[in-house]
């Protein structure tokens, strides 16, 4: 006669992995896990670079009560899996002038993360940044940028910042994860380009290595086509952005987001980052009546 005792405590055993995986990949987003896999054939890094899993405190939403001009734009879905758009006219050229003037009094050397710590660092980031205010119509890029994925919930948008990159000047392959979790991450990213494209302008596209290059269906006019290279360049056009989503259905980040800007071969090109970031439970209301910056921010618009 056998007893039921060996199988039951095997199926505990079974079962205790199954719970002890499933933690790992929900619970702790599978650590370690997407570098095993990043060994691939590109050159990419290794996603494990952590950051604080707090808010930014730099999350703002537009004003409610704001009225912002119509404008249209003309979408162009480049994947979907990933979500990658590319945006043409997702900026007036007016609109790309204004913000590069609201940026010219704060230029600063632009900085990275790295093992939690801001630094700089011109072989991984060579460019300034600088903080635009609050105006009506940073206002209203940034209510473009919420409207345009529907105004989803708990979604806000991290102050916006300008990028400047002279000749040369790069940014090294990255994430924009941001060490986003379950509890709050960087949800996607518009790179919107404010200056550089057209006549005396090289190099500088935004280049994504492990996004299939698409030659057909008129993308030449948008992506690099020529020249050796798996990935995809976009190129560099004043008013343009790129849109992707930087995380899964299941709040994994995702790989094939990883992305360079190219050195600028001449000219200058300045690009607009407008991050989204979703935090679970947080609300609008939660963010008004935030102290004296707020008030002079108002001053401005
Ligand atoms: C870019 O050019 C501007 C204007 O010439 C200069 O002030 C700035 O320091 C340069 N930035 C970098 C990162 O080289």
């Amino acid at each position: 006669m056998s007893s039921p005792c060996p199988s039951f405590r095997y199926r505990t055993l079974l079962e205790l992995a199954l719970i002890a995986s499933a933690i790992y990949i929900f619970l702790l987003g599978a650590p370690g896990l997407s570098n095993v896999l990043g060994s691939g054939k590109t050159a990419v890094p290794t996603p494990k670079v952590k950051q604080p899993l707090t808010k930014p405190d730099s999350l703002v939403f537009p004003d409610p009560d704001l009225k912002c001009p119509e404008h249209a734009y003309n979408v162009h879905v480049y994947s979907t899996k990933p979500l990658v758009i590319y945006i043409d006219d997702f900026l007036s050229a007016e609109e790309a002038d204004s913000l590069v003037e609201l940026s010219s009094t704060s230029w600063q050397p632009s900085t990275i993360f790295h093992a939690g710590a801001e630094t700089h660092d011109p072989s991984v980031r060579n460019s300034d940044k600088a903080l635009l205010p609050r105006t009506r119509l940073t206002q209203c890029v940034e209510a473009r940028a919420l409207a345009f994925q529907g105004w989803p919930a708990n979604t806000f948008v991290e102050r916006l910042w300008a990028q400047r990159y002279n000749a040369s000047g790069h940014y090294a392959r990255h994430y924009d994860w941001s060490g986003g979790g379950r509890a709050g991450r960087r949800e996607s990213t518009f790179m919107v380009y404010l200056a550089g494209g057209g006549e005396g302008f090289a190099g500088g596209g935004t280049e994504f290595p492990m996004l299939e290059r698409r030659a057909e269906g008129g993308w030449c006019e948008f992506v690099e086509c020529e020249g050796a290279g798996e990935g995809t360049v976009f190129k560099v056009r004043k008013g343009a952005a790129v849109f992707w989503r930087n995380f899964d259905d299941e709040g994994r980040g995702v790989r094939e987001t990883v992305h360079a800007a190219l050195p600028v071969g001449e000219g200058v090109k300045v690009g607009l980052n407008i991050w989204s970031w979703w935090q679970r439970g947080l609300e609008v209301g939660d963010l008004v009546g935030g102290g004296e910056e707020e008030e002079g921010k108002k001053e401005e618009l």
